[in-house]
């Protein structure tokens, strides 16, 4: 039905005042809704469901949820309680985006893009960043030679506190080895979950218990850790629940860890991924969850208010309780720490479908520039620490520019940047000349690390070699549990699984001295070889999930993975938009073979949790509906 038929069939309905919207027949609105997921197929049918969704809106916040709630149980998208709970903790971003939304607009189009693939990319919009100084002639600085430093990255923790060791791996949930149902709980189950994780479920606490243990027995210099505390129980997570996720994981790290510099991740607080900028209403604000972080962090990273000035000389310069950032100077040394908050940049943060949308949420742009430009001053290296990998599919498009644009006039002064989000092992590479890809083009390299949660692989934490004066990357060697194994539900033993130098340098020609480091030039050749030799570029596929449910990857798809290794700057990514579904640049699991949206029994990965699935979810199963002519 198109949006003109919509209208005449609700005229009667829309007229009536809001406090009387409760009692107009609600399944007339769910049917014209539903009809209008059916209708979308193409960029404009679905500006005009965004039509009909903002009519409902006019409605009021709890209309437009009953609306949805009744849309998600007739397409069966998910079991009730899911649709009821997913739709009910995320309204407020997505009641606020559509009630504002201008149909057709450069919001309206993103959104298209972004949630269901139906409308094209919209162009990266121009935006000026300011900067203080011009770009000066100053290169990356050559290894000192010097014995390397061990730093260990971990990611996606996802400790479920609710983990029962006994329940059932094979439910309907999102996640599972929780007792759902009395039919669930330990001992009324055939498909028993270990204590230490099952590949459907989040990380019981034992199993970062034992990561950690590992972790301190290498002795790091200090760790970083890239987010996500919280499980995946997305439909059910309160602030109360994320609160103790919060005590649990970072006591959890504190007691084991020396120095540890961690990220926000978009599941680190209530609703997931809602982090609304200054300019929306402070209501929506999740100032609890920056203070909550806050503390967490300023014990971990030994900054205590009264000593801030001294021992930190940036922390008074960051923005400790504002929105999740901060910029620190290692203790003695030339190495400024600056974690920054990409939630504002996630296309499944609906509190970013502003009209228009903002250019520099928050100012965090201004900040980094500001950051940077005092360590170009003091002649300082600097690691870029966040969750969302800015050149993931995940990422808007402007921002990821914007933010490459950052990363291209002081790529001298960064030594790297570090990511997870995806729970696979992947790399994203920076150029001056996205046109011109290549080896002397190569100036950045992001480090996407895999999750310590199971669910798309084996458990992992990376240790990376640093030189200890230029803070460069000088080689890593990835760590996982295999949980396959059959001794790793008695004890989950860690071992190295590969290493950046040996596995990947040795198919270069020359392959690399030990005393170099693994520049963005090494990863770009990394990328070359993978054209060259199929083997390089199916020992990698098979890495970014520990070789776990490693799907078929066609020439095509090597082609567009290729590519997005080389995509840093998302707009050049090659990943295309598939109508109808959502597809994670680097879900390839779910890309090429399974795609969880399609399957009622969807385990999600954290570019894959909440609403935005669940909508994407919902279309699918309309054009099923459609299909079989429903
Ligand atoms: C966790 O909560 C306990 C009890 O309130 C408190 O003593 C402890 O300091 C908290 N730990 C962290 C890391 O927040
Ligand atoms: C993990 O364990 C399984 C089962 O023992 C084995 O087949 C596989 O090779 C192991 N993987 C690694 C990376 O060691
Ligand atoms: C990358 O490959 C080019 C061309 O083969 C070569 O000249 C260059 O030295 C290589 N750089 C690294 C770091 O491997």
């Amino acid at each position: 039905m198109k949006l003109a038929f919509l209208l005449a069939a609700l005229f009667p309905i829309a007229h009536l005042p809001e406090a009387q919207a409760a009692n107009a027949p609600l399944d007339i609105w769910v049917k014209q809704i539903w009809n209008e997921f059916k209708d979308a197929v193409d960029c404009g049918t679905c500006q005009a469901l965004l039509g009909g969704l903002k009519l409902a809106a006019g409605f009021g916040e709890e209309f437009l949820k009953d609306v949805l709630i009744g849309v998600c149980d007739s397409s069966r998208a998910d079991d009730p309680d899911v649709c009821a709970g997913i739709m009910t903790n995320e309204l407020p971003g997505v009641y606020y985006a559509i009630k504002n939304m201008h149909v057709g607009s450069h919001t309206a189009k993103t959104l298209c893009s972004a949630l269901v693939g139906l409308c094209d990319f919209p162009n990266v919009r121009p935006y000026d960043l300011k900067f203080p100084s011009p770009k000066p002639d100053k290169r990356r600085p050559p290894p000192s030679g010097k014995a390397p430093l061990k730093v260990v990255h971990f990611t996606d923790t996802h400790v479920d506190l609710s983990y029962e060791a006994g329940s059932n791996s094979e439910c309907t949930k999102p996640i599972c080895c929780r007792t759902f149902e009395a039919q669930d709980a330990p001992g009324m189950t055939s498909n028993p979950c270990g204590p230490f994780g099952n590949t459907k479920c989040d990380a019981p606490e034992q199993l970062q218990a034992s990561m950690m243990t590992a972790i301190a027995s290498m002795n790091p210099a200090f760790s970083i850790y890239t987010g996500d505390v919280v499980a995946h129980d997305v439909w059910l997570v309160d602030k109360a629940e994320v609160l103790e996720d919060f005590n649990k994981t970072y006591g959890m790290i504190e007691a084991h860890l020396g120095l540890v510099y961690p990220a926000m991740g978009n599941h680190d607080t209530a609703p997931l991924n809602l982090v609304p900028s200054d300019k929306l209403p402070g209501r929506f604000n999740p100032q609890w969850a920056y203070d909550a972080l806050t503390s967490s962090w300023f014990a971990l990273t030994g900054a205590e208010s009264v000593s801030h000035a001294t021992k930190y000389g940036s922390y008074s310069a960051m923005h400790p309780n504002k929105y999740g950032s901060y910029s620190a100077v290692h203790p003695n040394s030339n190495l400024r720490i600056i974690s920054y908050n990409s939630i504002f940049y996630y296309k499944y943060n609906f509190f970013s479908y502003t009209e228009p949308m903002e250019y520099d949420p928050d100012g965090q742009f201004a900040w980094l520039i500001n950051e940077l430009q005092s360590a170009e001053s003091a002649n300082q290296r600097v690691w870029l620490i966040s969750h969302i990998p800015s050149g993931d599919i995940d990422h808007f498009r402007d921002h990821s520019h914007y933010f490459d644009q950052i990363v291209q006039r002081y790529e001298a002064t960064i030594a790297a940047l570090f990511y997870g989000h995806t729970h696979t092992d992947a790399f994203q590479i920076s150029y001056s000349d996205y046109k011109n890809r290549n080896h002397n083009t190569a100036n950045s390299i992001g480090y996407i690390a895999p999750s310590m949660t199971p669910t798309s692989g084996s458990p992992s934490f990376r240790v990376y070699e640093i030189d200890p004066e230029t803070y460069a990357v000088m080689d890593y060697t990835q760590y996982i549990a295999n949980i396959t194994d059959p001794s790793f539900q008695a004890n989950p033993v860690w071992i190295p699984y590969y290493s950046a130098k040996k596995d990947y340098g040795s198919t270069l020609a020359p392959s690399p001295p030990d005393t170099a480091e693994l520049t963005p030039a090494f990863w770009h050749n990394i990328t070359v070889a993978m054209e060259n030799d199929p083997s390089v570029f199916d020992s990698y596929w098979a890495r970014r999930t520990r070789g776990y449910k490693v799907p078929s990857c066609s020439a095509d798809c090597q082609r567009t993975q290729i590519c997005a290794l080389r995509g840093a700057d998302a707009q050049y990514s090659c990943v295309k938009r598939t109508p109808g579904l959502s597809l994670s640049k680097r879900g390839g699991v779910d890309e090429v073979r399974d795609h969880p949206l399609l399957s009622k029994r969807f385990h999600p990965e954290c570019n894959h949790a909440g609403m935005a699935p669940l909508l994407a979810k919902i279309a699918y199963q309309a054009q099923v509906a459609r299909a079989n002519g429903e």
